[in-house]
């Protein structure tokens, strides 16, 4: 695409837009009277309109049918969350039964590893990426912990070269085959949320398994943002939040991905639940667990209804746009426009101020894009938030932008831009 870096430009590209009407089906924040230019949803995605109704109808059925709500009304509650796992086979690139929506995702990486991290003396390691999100380093740090390794010993953790913001696919694998005879597991992002790099899902599956491991993925920022074939791909294992990409609100409900492969593995831990029985027969409450047929086997507890209700209605409106292929066509424009503008504002100032670390390839990326502020960081972040512009900021001076292709446009990223240039301009 040739960008052009002028509002009648990015109001034509919003005009061409199959997914415009979408926009309107969202509730975005206010500043001063309009909407604010929310750039957000790598952290929190926004509210579906329709999302009330759905919730309202849950209390309908509470109100009208109460425990009867587990097994009548239009949306029986005992297997309402098999009706998310189509729409999210299709997100994540798997069959529906190798997919279930539970628990919260730190939980669910927790149950996970009790699965598929089994450490013997000789093969004990995890690979895990450099700057992971914290909570998936505390969870791997316990885990080793809790079978009696030393974490410093058994998580190794891959960084950047020197001078470099981001992984080379290239070192991962080198890696991954430096530690085969000692791997046990190599747990990644599918996307590092501090850097908005994508990696190689399938490359680095495909290492670990050739070293003898098991490869599993936090796709907290890649589900429902980037294409995964986690099937054909042949991960093990995945977990995912929904209050991202997928709009499901705060701490809405996780899934997971496990592999058709492993679903007959008698050697694989669970920590079992009773939602996790066979449905056919949990009502009888017999003794001695039996899995439920596919991933729905790891369930635990009793399904959050009011959590899945939120999660159906944000997925309802990807199913209404044609799932994630239209989705990712715009979102490539978007944020290939954002970087065009962002480099617009430098070029304009005759140096690289604002340095986007996100790698320039769009394979290699989702929606999001990392910029260190080279100068007043905090100063413009802050002028960003004033002038209705929301993204994050992450310690010490990066800020996260992240245009999403159901609810934002092209000449918001025109705005962002030339807000960014005001910005230079007053500090
Ligand atoms: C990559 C990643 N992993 C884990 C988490 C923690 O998720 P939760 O608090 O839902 O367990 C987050 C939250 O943003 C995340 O971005």
């Amino acid at each position: 695409m040739n960008y052009q870096n002028t509002l009648t430009f990015a109001r034509q590209l919003d005009e061409q837009d199959p997914l415009k009407d979408f926009r309107s089906k969202f509730l975005v924040p206010q500043h001063e009277g309009r909407d604010s230019i929310y750039f957000c949803g790598n952290s929190l995605g926004l509210q579906p309109a329709s999302a009330q109704q759905y919730i309202n109808a849950q209390f309908e059925n509470w109100k009208n049918l109460a425990i009867e709500g587990f097994f009548q009304g239009d949306d029986p509650w005992l297997g309402y969350h098999k009706k998310l796992t189509k729409t999210l086979s299709g997100i994540l690139g798997t069959q529906a039964d190798e997919i279930t929506v539970m628990n919260s995702l730190t939980v669910n990486l927790h149950l996970l590893m009790v699965s598929f991290y089994k450490p013997k003396k000789k093969r004990y390691k995890i690979i895990m990426e450099g700057g992971a999100f914290p909570s998936d380093q505390y969870a791997m740090e316990s885990q080793a912990r809790f079978h009696g390794f030393d974490p410093k010993e058994a998580i190794v953790e891959i960084l950047p070269r020197d001078g470099e913001y981001t992984l080379r696919t290239e070192d991962i694998l080198q890696k991954i085959n430096e530690h085969a005879g000692e791997l046990a597991l190599v747990l990644f992002g599918g996307i590092n949320y501090f850097t908005g790099q994508f990696f190689d899902v399938r490359a680095i599956t495909e290492a670990t398994h050739q070293a003898g491991a098991y490869a599993g993925f936090d796709l907290a920022h890649a589900a429902g943002n980037v294409t995964l074939q986690l099937h054909d791909w042949g991960v093990d294992f995945a977990t995912w939040c929904s209050y991202k990409y997928m709009n499901s609100g705060p701490g809405g409900i996780s899934g997971i991905f496990v592999h058709e492969k492993h679903f007959n593995n008698k050697d694989l831990n669970r920590f079992a639940g009773w939602w996790g029985y066979r449905e056919d027969k949990r009502f009888l409450m017999a003794p001695g667990f039996q899995p439920d047929a596919g991933a729905a086997g790891w369930q635990v507890s009793t399904s959050p209804i009011m959590l899945l209700t939120l999660h159906k209605a944000a997925l309802d409106v990807f199913e209404e746009a044609g799932g994630l292929a239209p989705l990712r066509t715009k979102a490539d424009l978007l944020t290939g426009f954002l970087e065009f503008v962002i480099n617009g504002v430098n070029a304009k100032r005759g140096e690289e101020l604002f340095k986007i670390i996100t790698p320039k390839n769009k394979n290699e990326r989702g929606s999001q894009l990392s910029i260190v502020c080279k100068r007043d960081a905090k100063k413009i972040f802050n002028y960003l938030t004033k002038n209705g512009v929301i993204g994050d900021w992450r310690e010490p001076n990066v800020i996260r932008l992240s245009p999403v292709p159901l609810y934002n446009t092209f000449e918001q990223v025109f705005e962002v831009g030339r807000i960014l240039a005001a910005a230079l301009e007053e500090n």
